[in-house]
Parts: C-alpha cells; structure tokens; sequence
C-alpha cells in the first residue's frame, strides 16, 4: 500500500486477513510508530481489531525502497481532494508514479479516485510501468464489512498489464465475489459513475419526500414500495436532511467537470446537488414554521459526522445547518459521540457539548443530523422533555419514534412524512 490513510489501511487489514502479506508505505513517521503499535487513527468499527489481528502480516514502513523490494503490486491509496476548478489534485499521484523506479516488475495499482483517463496518461509518462486500476467501493462505518462482502470487484487493465490484472484479480478470489475485468478507463468511469448514481437515488428520494410533505404521502411507505421493484432496489432511498462527506460532492462535481471539459453539459448532475444544497437547508424553514424568527432561540444538533460511525465531518450538513442557523441568529449547540473534536476547529460560534442531553437543556428545538443509535435511546417523553424549553423535534433522518414523540406532547417534524 502506498499510503496508510482510511483506503489504504483498510485495504492492507482486509488483505492481510485474507492471508496476504501486505506492506505498507506511510510518509508521516509518527504515524508509522502509532500503526506499528496497533493503534488506528480513525474511528471505523472492526479495523483495529483487524490491524492488531494480523499484525504479523502487515508491515509499516516509510521507506518506498522497502516497498519495491518486498512487493510487486504497489497500491495506489493517496488522497486526490478537488482543485479550486473542481478537478482533482492527482499531485500526490503523481509523486508516487515519480517515486518509481522503471522496472518490469512492478504494477502500480490504481485505488484513489481519479479522473477518467488518469490511467492513460501515466501510462504515455512512464512507457513499460505496469498499471491497473482497482477502484473502492468502501462505506465509512462499514468498510470492512464492504471490503470482505463486495458486490463486485472491478480490475481495469490493458493488454501489456493484463497479466498484473490477473494477479490483482487473485488476491480477491476467496472473496468469492463477482469480478468485472474491462479497461482502464471504463474501470475509472465505474467508480465515478457508481458514486454519481448513488447521490442521484438520495437527491431524488429527498424531492420525492419535499412533494410527500405536500400532497399528505409518507416518503419511507413509498421508498419501501418502490425498493421492492428489482430495477430500483431498496438500498439508498432513505429521505434526509442530504448527502455529505469526503466522495459523493467530489466524485459528482468531478464527473460533471470532467464532461464539461469535452464540451457536454451533464444537465442531471447539476441538478443533483443543487436539490442537496436545498435539502440541507429545507430544516430552517421547519423550525421557522413553529418557532418563527430564530434570532435568540436555541437550537441543539444531535450529530455532527455526515453518518453514524465515522468521526469524518467533512462535508456534513451539520456544518451548513450550524452557519445557517446562527445566520439567523440562533444559538446553536451541538453534540456528537465521536466526532466532536474534529468539529472544535471548525464549528468555532457553536457550543459544544459533552452528551446529548447537555445539548437539549434549555433547548428551543432539536434537529437530529446524524442516526446514531444513542439518540434512539435517550428517554425523550420523561428527562429530554423536562429538560428542553420547547418540545420540537426536527427528525432529520427519519429515525425517532414518530408515534411515541408526540404521544410524549413533543411537536415532531420528519423529512418526507
Ligand atoms: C460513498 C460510497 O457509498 C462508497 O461506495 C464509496 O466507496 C465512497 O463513497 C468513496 O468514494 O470512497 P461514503 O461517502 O463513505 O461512501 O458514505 P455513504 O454511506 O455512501 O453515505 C454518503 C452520504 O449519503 C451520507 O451523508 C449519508 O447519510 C447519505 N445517505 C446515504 C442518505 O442520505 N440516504 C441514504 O439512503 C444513504
């Protein structure tokens, strides 16, 4: 692996509980010290067991030159963040190509996110360097679960490195999953497309919950209703307050870049985000409705990561719902299991708060952003409500007991319902 952040430690675990020998190139000492201590520095359920289960498997190291000589197939796992345009930064990829020496030998093996037709290009700079292209398709909060159940396992590679192709493609084989072989680019597009398709299910279950909200239906009958039809399938169609995180607003934005610069205008995904952006703000106008102006009022957010079981905020609605709220003058106070530190630096108006029912006391409204399961099991008719000034609850994912809140007395507004 070259890189020991989230994808490719994940990755090495995964393989290494697989039987693998895996080695694994990290730039940042410190970090080195800390993995080779077994100590994972992200909150994902089940990887440090795995890091600590295999840890005669996995070596961490932050020589390239151990890495060459120990291996073969040299995994590609550094972040490739937006640019100001909205292409990738491949700047980090592309050091790593550079970091190679010419050699027959080696296969570099493409897992970061990369625009389609990065393969191609490093393949015309480094003639004779091995390349396969072996996108992720990892959840945060499940990873490991997704890398040891995969739906497919996709490997692009073109004729001179077919024969790495197949060495990739063995390394999943007890997996047992199906394998997609194609070319590079379209092995490229699949990862794109994959994550384009899954935001437009979300964008479009959240409008078809705002028009719900309207016409008196219930988004979670529908999506259930709908989800049994094969050719939509069940997954992803849960209405909310709108996709976040570090992929789906790249990958999108990227992909819509990216046919931009061949001259096409892909119409839908811009309306994809636009309909998030919406989506993410549609809360305030909830609040509004029962409390009027918010200026004075106190609002508490419960979650902060843009999904339970990460400690990731990148991209979170927290983050726009907090700025939007305290635009209209509320106070915000917000709390989250895991994800709290993180937040410290960049939720600098808001107060942060060490429980759940910290955040509530004294509350105007509760607007639940992230399902964590301890939310579900707060005492909501007896200490939540005592303690809240006003009993409003926004269920920003569908996830409380609608019926039991408002039997409680509490005012309960969900998404779509
Ligand atoms: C996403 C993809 O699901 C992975 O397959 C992919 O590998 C990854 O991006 C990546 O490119 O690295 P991730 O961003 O970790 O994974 O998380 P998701 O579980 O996809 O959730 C993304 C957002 O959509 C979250 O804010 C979540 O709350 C929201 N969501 C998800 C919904 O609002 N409704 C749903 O039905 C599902």
């Amino acid at each position: 692996m070259v890189g020991a952040g989230w994808v490719g430690l994940c990755t090495a675990a995964c393989f290494a509980e697989l039987g693998h020998e895996v080695v694994a190139r990290e730039i940042v000492p410190e970090k080195v010290e800390a993995l080779a201590r077994g100590e994972v520095p992200m909150h994902e359920p089940g990887l440090p067991e795995l890091v600590v289960r295999n840890a005669d498997r996995i070596t961490f190291t932050t020589s390239m030159s151990e890495l060459l000589e120990r291996t073969r197939l040299l995994f590609c796992c550094v972040d490739t963040p937006p640019t100001y345009s909205g292409d990738a930064d491949l700047s980090r990829v592309e050091a790593v190509v550079d970091e190679l020496e010419q050699s027959a030998e080696h296969a570099i093996v493409m897992k970061s996110t990369v625009p389609v037709g990065t393969g191609r290009s490093i393949q015309r700079r480094r003639d004779g360097l091995g390349y396969v292209s072996n996108p992720e398709f990892l959840k945060e909060g499940t990873a490991v679960e997704d890398f040891l159940h995969p739906d497919r396992v996709v490997v692009g590679a073109g004729e001179a490195s077919r024969a790495f192709g197949d060495r990739v493609a063995a390394l999943y084989e007890p997996l047992g999953a199906p394998t997609v072989r194609t070319d590079v680019a379209s092995a490229e597009m699949i990862k794109l497309a994959s994550n384009a398709f899954l935001a437009t299910k979300i964008s479009f279950i959240n409008e078809i919950a705002n028009v719900c909200e309207e016409l008196g239906a219930d988004v979670n009958e529908v999506a259930a209703g709908i989800g049994l039809d094969a050719r939509i399938g069940p997954r992803f169609l849960r209405a909310g307050v709108g996709w976040g995180g570090s992929c789906f607003g790249k990958d999108v934005l990227s992909l819509k870049q990216m046919a931009a610069n061949t001259g096409y205008h892909f119409q839908l995904l811009t309306a994809v985000t636009e309909v998030n952006e919406l989506q993410k703000r549609r809360t305030i106008s909830k609040l509004q409705k029962h409390l009027g102006p918010l200026v004075g009022r106190t609002v508490a957010l419960l979650g902060i990561a843009f999904k339970p079981d990460t400690d990731d905020i990148r991209d979170a609605t927290s983050l726009v719902l907090a700025g939007r709220l305290q635009g209209e003058g509320a106070h915000v106070r917000a709390y989250d299991p895991v994800a709290a530190e993180r937040a410290r630096a960049v939720l600098v108006n808001a107060e942060l708060c060490d429980s759940a029912l910290e955040a509530l006391d004294g509350a105007d409204a509760a607007v639940l952003v992230t399902e964590w399961p301890e939310f579900g099991e707060l005492d909501w008719a007896g200490e939540v409500k005592a303690r809240m000034a006003n009993p409003l609850v926004v269920d920003g994912r569908n996830f409380l007991d609608r019926e039991a809140l408002r039997a409680a007395g509490f005012t309960y507004e969900g998404i779509g319902r």
